[in-house]
């Protein structure tokens, strides 16, 4: 089981890293742009490399597939054996993966909210496939069955894609995704947080401490 943050903030990922559940980097380009504003982007994952270890996705922002295979190429450029080229699905999306698995190079398949895309995606030789929880949750399904039937092909057909689950909301949409059949959850700064409070586990430690402090008094 793995653990991916989804941020692109060095501050909070150098913090984060630093509890040593956390196995990888998830950025797109909304999350960059709010964070950081109008920085430069190699600057930016430069910097996220240097504070985090495993695999760190960048997304394609481009829409052609000789457009997107040359961004993936400046990308992988920054670390080939680390960054992972964010793929967002759509036909083209499929030519730009087979393109890049054909090299070798390794991709994550994104913004996938049903099942048939990620069948795909992981049939073209993905190696990660993210299905976006919390957007399909917006539109009013289940994300359960979609994780969960692509966990299934998966296994049954011995694929080697692995299912990220993103677009977390709240700290149940983890859990959820988890029991689904999800590999590894991305989650936010703040979602990480959230695993960790538990105000019974709080008040307990309270207690042993100043039983502690108090003793033989
Ligand atoms: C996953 O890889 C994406 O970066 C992210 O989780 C999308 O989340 P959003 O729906 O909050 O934009």
């Amino acid at each position: 089981m793995t653990l991916f943050l989804d941020s692109s903030d060095p501050a909070e990922i150098r913090e984060l890293f630093s509890w040593g559940c956390l196995s990888g980097v998830t950025t797109n380009p909304l999350i960059i742009a709010k964070e950081a504003g109008n920085v430069v982007l190699k600057d930016r994952i430069v910097e996220v490399l240097a504070v985090s270890t495993g695999d760190v996705s960048v997304e394609l922002t481009t829409e052609t597939l000789n457009e997107m295979v040359d961004e993936a190429h400046e990308y992988l450029a920054w670390d080939p054996k680390r960054i992972v080229i964010k793929v967002p699905f759509s036909e083209t999306g499929m030519k730009v993966l087979h393109t890049l698995a054909e090299r070798k190079v390794k991709t994550n398949v994104t913004c996938l909210m049903a099942f048939n895309q990620a069948y795909l995606a992981a049939l073209a030789g993905a190696t990660y496939v993210s299905i976006f929880s919390g957007r399909v949750q917006d539109m009013g399904y289940d994300v359960r069955p979609v994780i969960s039937a692509t966990r299934k092909v998966i296994d049954q057909e011995r694929l080697p894609a692995r299912i990220i689950v993103g677009s977390m909301r709240h700290l149940m949409d983890v859990n959820e995704a988890l029991e689904a059949g999800a590999h590894i959850p991305t989650i936010t700064p703040s979602i990480l947080r959230k695993m960790v409070w538990n105000p019974r586990t709080e008040s307990t430690i309270r207690e042993f401490n100043e039983a502690w402090r108090e003793r033989g008094k």
